[in-house]
């Protein structure tokens, strides 16, 4: 461990060899394509589906009207269940947003399905006026009572602050836009079912179909061998697999579905628009006094979700007087969900940007006032911080980027036409866990091979499952072999949250600690020795099951995790101690005087994360949250077309990610921290800090290039004319 071992699965990437769940063939498939809803919210008429019918090679048109009963009815993971929103799939006659499936195609081609779906006719009455986004007339605002935080009187001390900020920030909504597309195949043998599909988490979406379809979740097997990206969106179980399902018991074939780039702009969730307010008082030598954070999330009508990223702005800082809030606004539009970091990036720009306006009404250095107001203990309720190194991270970023040589005063920057700016930025990402399993065989010839049913999202879980195993039995790198993906095999943690490597490894030390113990090996002898002991014992292998229980839940939740539902737990939510991964972001831009380009020159941010177990892997999901970083505040954002909620921009021409005409210099530094509380590996998480703070950054460098604070993401050059 703490070695680059090169990817484990790099070869088969490479190689084309690698199969992802659209990539299996099966014998007799059938192909599906969805037909999204064309209005916003309103009601289904009637369907006149000749036109789809008559086209050659379509078998079956599933709709309300035929579906029927056969998908029950069940809570989303916000209630407690399995599926990303609570909308029954095909339900009924209502549509509730732009882009809901109201019908799916199955025919013997994909062209033959995706030509019908097009044919569909479908009559609708819309409702003559949805309401399309968080600023809509018709959009409910909700406040979240237990999302509030609160500490001392923020009213009184705002009152009497002798320095003051009271600004108003809005983000955008997004999408993840994963590169590999929203698949799905299944296949019944008898009454076994068989689902692929790239997914964080196969047991929940194994548990969910159980309860949708009525059958045991032991007839139910979900295979993710590889992900093409994720980002959050294949989190939970979408509309999308039961439909799929019943198609194919319906046929007794096989059934792939491949949603479209615009699809799936809306079979599962997004990030979500929010707008803030953020309250800042503070003494003359930078010391918060009072800081308020309230937020404003955009949600469906169906399900309340909330990222509530305030519970944690709020902790991050000394402050004696602190309020927070949340407050969702219900609009006509499908339910969001998880993206990058989804509560920090947003609420984090919001406080980010807020603290470098103080920074500059104090004419303080914003490093300076960051260390100011650095603390190791939690000030709502005083816990401890398991362990934080946000000062060293802003240390060694700083002095890698070259930090005192920033003249501070707006504009003062120049190299010819090029408005040069500076900004910085903290980065923080709770370190999560949650319950895991995974199984180690130690055999006879000395390999040893570790499954769990984890997930392959091209962060390196493989690579990090066989580096723990091989390190801690001393067995070399190359003679372990592991699965992952396949909820036939012990559950993980939903691979989301950061919390994938800090609980899997957790367990695989687990079940390797049994091993050795059952051989009767110590934990630093030789390779030797341990093949000896297993030829000694006369078995052909031995084989060990390792439970990792996160902090903070009970054991009455281990059977929970055999039930898909093992969720990430850290932060600020423990009742004894906070855990935080926290970083330092600082970006170079340059804005052309006279077009008001914005270019990012250079990007350098250093993070503490406790342990890293592969320090290759691990810079590569920090240099790639950087990325989306930039893309966060410089390009990504759905446009909402504000007659009927429709995304105008579901493709890749429109909806901006950073290219690498966009990225120049960038550099993520691994700090050394070591936290022996946080978790049994002692490991914080990587995969999603490095998105956290760089869009605060880069605003706080636009305002050092040209002296025009912008508080609404993403920022265009048109903002800048
Ligand atoms: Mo991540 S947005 O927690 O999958």
């Amino acid at each position: 461990m703490g070695q680059p071992a090169p990817r484990y699965e790099g070869r088969a990437k490479v190689t084309g060899e690698a199969r992802y769940p659209s990539d299996v063939r099966l014998p007799r498939t059938a192909h599906a394509c969805l037909h999204l809803s064309r209005i916003g919210r309103g009601t289904i008429r009637g369907f006149d589906l000749t036109a789809a019918r008559a086209v050659h090679g379509v078998i079956d048109i599933l709709t309300h009207e035929t579906v029927g009963d056969a998908i029950r009815q069940t809570p989303a993971i916000y209630q407690g269940g399995y599926t990303s929103d609570s909308l029954l799939p095909l339900g009924s006659a209502e549509i509730a947003h732009w882009g809901q499936p109201i019908a799916m195609v199955v025919a013997e081609t994909y062209e033959a399905a995706r030509e019908a779906a097009q044919r569909i006719v479908v009559t609708t009455a819309p409702h003559p006026s949805p309401a399309v986004d968080i600023n809509a007339p018709g959009a409910e605002t909700r406040a979240l009572e237990p999302m509030m935080v609160q500490a001392g009187d923020f009213d009184a001390a705002y009152a009497a602050g002798p320095i003051r900020i009271d600004a108003r920030y809005t983000t955008p909504a997004q999408h993840q836009n994963p590169m590999e597309l929203f698949a799905t195949q299944c296949v019944w043998e008898g009454d076994r079912l068989t689902v692929h599909e790239p997914s964080q988490y196969v047991n929940s979406v194994k548990f969910g179909l159980a309860e949708q379809l009525g059958v045991p979740a032991d007839n139910i097997r979900v295979i993710s061998t590889h992900v093409g990206g994720a980002f959050g969106a294949k989190g939970f179980l979408t509309q999308r697999t039961a439909l799929v399902a019943i198609a194919a018991r319906r046929l007794g074939r096989p059934v792939k579905l491949v949603a479209t780039r615009e699809q799936g702009f809306t079979v599962s969730g997004y990030r979500a628009e929010t707008r803030q307010h953020v309250q800042l008082a503070a003494t003359r030598d930078g010391r918060l006094t009072a800081l308020r954070h309230e937020g404003w999330e955009l949600t469906s009508r169906a399900d309340t979700v909330a990222m509530g990223g305030a519970s944690m702005t709020t902790r991050l800082y000394a402050c004696p007087n602190i309020l927070g809030r949340v407050n969702t606004v219900a609009a006509d539009r499908s339910t969001p969900g998880f993206m990058r970091a989804p509560g920090e990036v947003p609420y984090g720009f919001a406080l980010e940007t807020a603290l470098d306006e103080l920074a500059d009404r104090l004419g303080m250095d914003p490093v300076e006032l960051r260390r100011v107001n650095d603390t190791q203990t939690e000030p709502v309720g005083g816990l401890p911080y398991t362990s934080r190194s946000l000062m060293r991270c802003f240390d060694v970023a700083a002095a890698t980027f070259g930090w005192s040589g920033r003249s501070p005063r707006p504009g003062s920057m120049r190299e010819g036409d090029w408005l040069i700016g500076w900004g910085c930025a903290s980065a923080y990402y709770p370190a999560q866990a949650g319950n895991s399993a995974a199984r180690v065989r130690l055999t006879a010839d000395g390999t040893a091979h570790v499954a769990s049913a984890g997930h392959e999202l091209g962060q390196g879980m493989t690579t990090m499952m066989a580096q723990v195993a091989a390190e801690e039995l001393g067995v070399p790198l190359e003679r372990v072999t592991v699965s992952l993906g396949d909820s036939d095999l012990p559950p993980a943690v939903v691979n989301g949250g950061s919390a994938g490597t800090a609980s899997v490894a957790s367990a695989i030390m687990i079940a390797c600690d049994a091993i050795r113990a059952r051989l009767g090996v110590p934990r630093d002898a030789p390779y030797a020795a341990l093949r000896a002991a297993v030829a000694a014992s006369g078995l052909a292998f031995v084989e060990e099951l390792g439970e990792a229980r996160a902090h903070g839940r009970s054991p009455e939740s281990l059977p929970d995790m055999y039930r898909g539902r093992a969720l990430p737990l850290g932060g600020v939510e423990l009742p004894d101690r906070v855990q935080f991964a926290m970083g330092a972001q600082f970006v170079e831009l340059r804005i052309h005087r006279w077009t008001r380009e914005i270019r990012v020159r250079r990007a350098v941010g250093a993070f503490a994360a406790g342990r890293i177990i592969n320090p290759r892997t691990s810079h590569s999901q920090l240099l790639g949250g950087m990325i989306w970083g930039i893309g966060s505040a410089l390009h990504e954002h759905t446009d909402i077309d504000q007659r009927n909620a429709a995304y105008t921009n579901a493709n890749l021409a429109d909806y901006l990610v950073p290219v690498h005409a966009d990225i120049s210099e960038i550099q993520a530094i691994l700090v050394s921290e070591e936290d022996r509380l946080v978790n049994q590996a002692g490991v914080k998480g990587v995969g999603e800090i490095g998105v956290v703070g760089v869009a605060a950054a880069i605003s706080n460098a636009v305002f050092h290039a040209t002296g025009r604070r912008l508080r609404d993401l993403p920022i265009k050059l048109e903002h800048l004319l």
